[in-house]
């Protein structure tokens, strides 16, 4: 049924350019347009034209459900015959008459691809585009419509097929029908995009299909091939009350088939089995640092992926051989792994040494004055992790200079909040009458202590010696010893 009907009634224009124009290469000629796939009963060959130096055609035709009368045209461009683009006048815009499909990611259950692709939001699709179907879970779950859908001028060939919740989902109860889970117990074998499962020649598959076991209640496993197989509930722990096995040993293509498992409550569920002789290419690893451990390359067989010590991968781990002999995606690469870069935390912390490689160092300082706190050193450890959170510097202060009975402070602290940080400078001076003895200035040092202990003062009859006193406010004054 072809609701698209193209009807070419004849061709009115031939917009011949480049007659003459013999340098054109042979490549970027259109040969005979095909419009067999649009009018079966048109013969273009009785037009007598040489195709190969035309390079439009324009006709009437009669477009779509409606059999709308639209001018179209198609155009050879580098050798192929594109188009159709139609307008409902000669003068008018031409424009693609087929419209898209627009596919709604509505069903996660169900697995979409185009081409190689999986379909995985909503997406507009061309008209012709054919998408295949399945549902993601091979056996849990049973796939009821179309497994392709094809975009037709705007609609679906078909509705969107759903997936029925088999038995293991319902838990036994209801109609479902019964689940069904193979087994690969030799060889290889994969799900395809169609939801068909190819299977290694010579391999040995069980079919499980999954039901109460009761007595005079055995589900049957039948199957459209004219081979003989037998059935009889599994035997192995576990399996002896649900799965009622089908085993298929050493496959050839002949056992290719549909398999159905019908309930004793006579729901039924179908699978699929294609035996193909399919070998992947060996795969290509051009990126160092990967390590792989490869099954083989036969259909269904699997290569993981790793990365040496202080790499990390960067694509999938793992890749199987599908069933159009390709692999499931490209092999990934191995990148260095680097630790997080790391910044300075604050103005007073310098990196003196910085290496973000596995095993590297990044050390730490902090300008005069300041203490740190934390590790003066992280390592970049496996995993891309230091070792730990990077230090901070703080300043470091001295404690509150204490202040000698009859005794003064001359000098403030620097700092707003009063502290005293290294550096700053405290000068004493005595009451009236009494002299310092000892230092009357000291200075924070950077070990957070004071250059000298506080003086005392005392009366001038006590002072034995002292090398400086102060005069004013601003001025120290060194006396030579007498
Ligand atoms: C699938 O992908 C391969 C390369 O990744 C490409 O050569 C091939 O044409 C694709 N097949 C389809 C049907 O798009
Ligand atoms: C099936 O049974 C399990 C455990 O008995 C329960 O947790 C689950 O909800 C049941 N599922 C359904 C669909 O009834
Ligand atoms: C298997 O089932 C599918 C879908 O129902 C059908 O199209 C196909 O012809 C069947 N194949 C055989 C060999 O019976
Ligand atoms: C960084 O550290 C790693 C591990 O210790 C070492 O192999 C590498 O040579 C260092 N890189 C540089 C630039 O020093």
């Amino acid at each position: 049924m072809n609701k698209f009907m193209l009807l070419i009634l004849f061709i009115v224009a031939l917009f011949c350019q480049n007659l003459g124009d013999k340098l054109i290469a042979d490549d970027y000629k259109c040969s005979l347009p095909d419009v067999t796939s649009i009018d079966k009963k048109l013969d273009v060959g009785r037009f007598r034209a040489d195709f190969a130096w035309v390079s439009e055609v324009k006709f009437p035709g009669l477009i779509g459900p409606m059999n709308e009368r639209l001018i179209c045209k198609i155009k050879c461009v580098d050798g192929n015959w594109v188009g159709p683009l139609c307008s409902p006048t000669l003068n008018g815009r031409f424009q693609p008459v087929l419209r898209e499909c627009l596919y709604r990611h509505r069903n996660p259950l169900l697995s979409v691809t185009f081409r190689n692709g999986s379909v995985v939001v909503d997406t507009y699709f061309p008209h012709g585009a054919v998408l295949a179907l399945r549902c993601k879970h091979f056996g849990l779950y049973k796939f009821a419509g179309e497994s392709s859908l094809r975009c037709d001028n705007g609609e679906w060939s078909h509705k969107m097929p759903s997936c029925v919740p088999t038995s293991l989902i319902t838990n036994y109860t209801g109609g479902a029908p019964p689940t069904i889970q193979y087994v690969v117990a030799a060889g290889s074998a994969v799900v395809e995009s169609r939801g068909q499962l190819l299977v290694y020649p010579g391999s040995t598959l069980w079919l499980d299909c999954l039901w109460p076991r009761a007595p005079e209640q055995e589900p049957e496993w039948t199957w459209s091939h004219s081979g003989r197989h037998t059935a009889a509930w599994a035997s192995d722990d576990g399996d002896t009350e649900l799965h009622y096995r089908l085993a298929l040993t050493r496959v050839t293509p002949r056992q290719s088939g549909n398999y159905t498992c019908t309930s004793p409550a006579a729901s039924t569920h179908t699978i699929s089995i294609k035996v193909v002789n399919i070998v992947c290419p060996p795969i290509d690893v051009l990126s160092p640092h990967v390590t792989q451990f490869a099954q083989g390359t036969r259909l269904g067989n699997a290569v993981h992926f790793s990365c040496q010590p202080g790499y990390h991968i960067n694509g999938p781990t793992v890749v199987s051989c599908m069933g159009d002999g390709r692999w499931s995606s490209a092999p990934p690469t191995c990148e260095e792994t680097l630790c997080p870069g790391l910044r300075a935390s604050g103005p007073h912390v310098a990196l003196l040494e910085y290496n973000a490689s596995l095993g590297g160092r990044a050390v730490f300082a902090c300008a005069w004055g300041y203490r740190l706190v934390g590790a003066p050193g992280l390592e970049c450890e496996p995993g891309g992790r230091w070792s730990a959170d990077a230090p901070r510097c703080i300043p470091i202060y001295c404690p509150d200079p204490s202040v000698p009975d009859r005794g003064r402070l001359v000098t403030a602290a620097t700092t707003r909040d009063g502290k005293y940080p290294v550096g700053d400078l405290v000068v004493y001076a005595c009451d009236d009458g009494y002299q310092v003895e000892g230092e009357s200035s000291i200075v924070c040092t950077e070990s957070g202590f004071w250059s000298h202990p506080p003086p005392f003062c005392v009366p001038p009859s006590e002072i034995r010696r002292a090398d400086t006193i102060y005069v004013d406010n601003t001025t120290l004054v060194n006396f030579d010893e007498p």
